[in-house]
């Protein structure tokens, strides 16, 4: 990311101390307070080496260094050399280039012929979608379109739970109450099959047997089990499908728990011939006391296999077909413990990889106790949770602005797009409540704001009429919050950087809400278009750039922006 400020810092003062630029770079700062300047270099670390106190060591390459024409001043202040940008520099550059690539802005080929599975959403089998899966779904869309923006070339993985204990369930409940429950084939009908069965293993807990013995039938083979089990997963993953659709996402793969099937015979034969399995109370497990972990159960004494199995055959089949750079799984922290388990045993293996593996976690979301559909048991649908956002958002746009066109597809986009940020606004690590009122407040820091502040930019470009050039007199630009915007503009590369090095929507969603809420206090304070000819040129100039990043931004984000609303 070439930002031409901190090049020439780097390029200066590592000439003049003979640091290798890295490190100059790394140890810029951007001062907290706009008095010390733009950027900032602190000499504590070169006392050293040059025999002299920091403070004396900034005054002395201060003064050596010269302002050129992209600094309006240097000066030492402490231990510091801070750099004052020429802001008339900064706007000509940081705009004229936003204009120049438009949404090509930030983008970068650092990625470039390295491949990124993502493993996200990862729904299971033969239960509706449920708000469970989406904080999963929209991260990992997310850091998907994010690492596509660096050129990387992104595998979005979809780990559907279509294998394990839980079908030998499904199976029983079918054989005997099938007839009576599944009429229309539809997910629902199956989520019934699968609670009658609970209900009914309460009361009779032979039935719990009698599952395990359907799923080892369906491991070793067997015909009927198979094409029931085909029935089942045919039923849910339509049913998915429809609700990605709903959600613009699509998979590369849909490779699930089954797909590794054949490979799984291969992995614990492998596990064996490296010594690195025993037998525990029957059952084939790795033992990891060594890394202060419970051991990783590998078989069954009935001889299936465990998620934890498949778990270790797709990171190896992950990493001989994509070769790699990086491998995410994006799933909530309460399987942390799973994955630092396979990612040991991946590493036990030999190989070294492994360190490239990352589990991508985070909290959970609490709704409000309300919306708690009861009309199928305790699962709350993700369409459910859609549909109401929509006709809220319908509600509220209704009453701001009756006229609009399209007030639908505006809904839709608005409705969908605010419960995409609400799940997107924090950091991933941090537990919320879900509360309805903040997820739809035009005012918040909500989705919605973003696209409400993004429609009044395109509405400024179109009471503007002319066409928007590329060159203006930047040197108008001068007041506090046109400064503010061109030095949030110019981050917006970093920023992109910074939320994929913590694999964190989040950094992206708090930068833009700051863009937004300084434009609008700017919006407040001036009348951007006037009689003034140049001077409104070059405020539109400001426009139409905060107009292409916030745009570009929802997009990384996973959210539409209307240009009216
Ligand atoms: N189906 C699992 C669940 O709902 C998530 C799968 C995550 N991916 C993985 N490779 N284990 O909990």
């Amino acid at each position: 990311m070439n930002n031409p400020f901190v090049q020439e810092i780097v390029k200066v003062v590592s000439r003049k101390t003979d640091l290798p630029p890295q490190q100059v770079e790394q140890l810029l700062e951007i001062p907290p307070d706009e008095k010390l300047g733009d950027y900032a270099f602190p000499c504590f670390s070169l006392a050293k080496k040059f025999k002299k106190a920091p403070d004396k060591i900034a005054a002395e390459l201060a003064s050596q260094i010269k302002t050129g024409n992209l600094f309006s001043e240097i000066k030492s202040v402490g231990g510091y050399i801070n750099f004052f940008v020429d802001k008339v520099k900064l706007a000509e550059l940081v705009l004229g280039q936003i204009l120049k690539q438009d949404s090509n802005y930030g983008s970068d080929a650092i990625g470039k012929g390295k491949t990124i599975p993502i493993d996200y959403s990862s729904p299971n089998i033969a239960k509706p979608f449920g708000i469970g899966h989406l904080r999963s779904t929209v991260i990992g869309h997310s850091l998907k379109l994010l690492f596509e923006k660096l050129s990387y070339s992104v595998v979005g993985i979809n780990h559907l739970g279509d294998w394990g204990t839980q079908f030998g369930k499904l199976v029983v409940a079918y054989k005997k109450w099938g007839k009576e429950i599944l009429k229309q084939d539809s997910v629902t009908e199956l989520y019934n099959l699968y609670t009658k069965f609970h209900e009914e293993a309460e009361k009779n807990p032979a039935l719990e047997e009698e599952a395990r013995l359907e799923f080892q039938k369906l491991e070793k083979g067997d015909k009927e089990n198979r094409e029931l089990w085909e029935k089942f997963r045919k039923i849910s993953l339509d049913e998915f499908k429809r609700i990605y659709k709903i959600l613009e996402i699509e998979f590369e793969a849909y490779a699930g728990e089954s797909f590794y099937e054949n490979m799984i015979e291969q992995t614990v034969q492998e596990l064996q011939e490296k010594k690195l399995t025993q037998i525990s109370q029957d059952a084939l497990v790795v033992n990891l006391d060594q890394f202060n972990l419970p051991p990783c159960l590998i078989k069954k004494k009935d001889e299936s296999t465990l998620y934890a199995t498949r778990d270790i055959t797709a990171a190896i089949y992950r990493y001989k077909t994509y070769n790699f750079y990086k491998n995410l799984y994006v799933v909530g922290n309460s399987q942390r413990l799973h994955f630092q388990q396979v990612f040991t045993v991946v590493k036990l293996m030999g190989y070294n990889w492994a360190d490239n593996c990352i589990h991508v976690d985070f909290g959970w979301v609490k709704f409000e106790e309300e919306i708690l559909s009861s009309r199928k048991g305790n699962i709350i649908l993700l369409e459910d949770v859609l549909d109401k956002s929509i006709n809220l958002a319908g509600q509220i746009i209704e009453e701001k602005n009756p006229e609009l066109e399209n007030k639908k597809g505006v809904a839709e986009e608005v409705g969908i797009g605010a419960v995409v940020f609400a799940y997107l606004a924090r950091r991933r690590n941090k537990d919320f409540d879900f509360v309805w009122e903040e997820v739809l407040n035009f005012e918040g820091e909500t989705g919605p704001y973003l696209q409400y502040t993004h429609a009044r930019l395109c509405s400024l470009q179109k009471k503007y009429e002319k066409k928007i050039e590329d060159r203006a007199d930047f040197s108008l630009l001068k007041g506090k919050e046109e400064i503010s915007l061109i030095k949030i503009l110019e981050d917006f590369p970093r920023t992109i950087q910074r939320a994929l090095d913590g694999y964190e929507p989040a950094v992206l969603s708090n930068y833009l809400v700051r863009l937004a809420s300084t434009f609008n206090t700017y919006y407040q304070n001036i009348k951007i278009i006037t009689e003034e000819e140049e001077k409104t040129r070059a405020k539109m100039l400001l426009v139409k750039s905060a107009q292409v990043v916030l745009k570009e931004g929802l997009r990384l984000l996973g959210l539409k922006a209307p240009e009216q609303m």
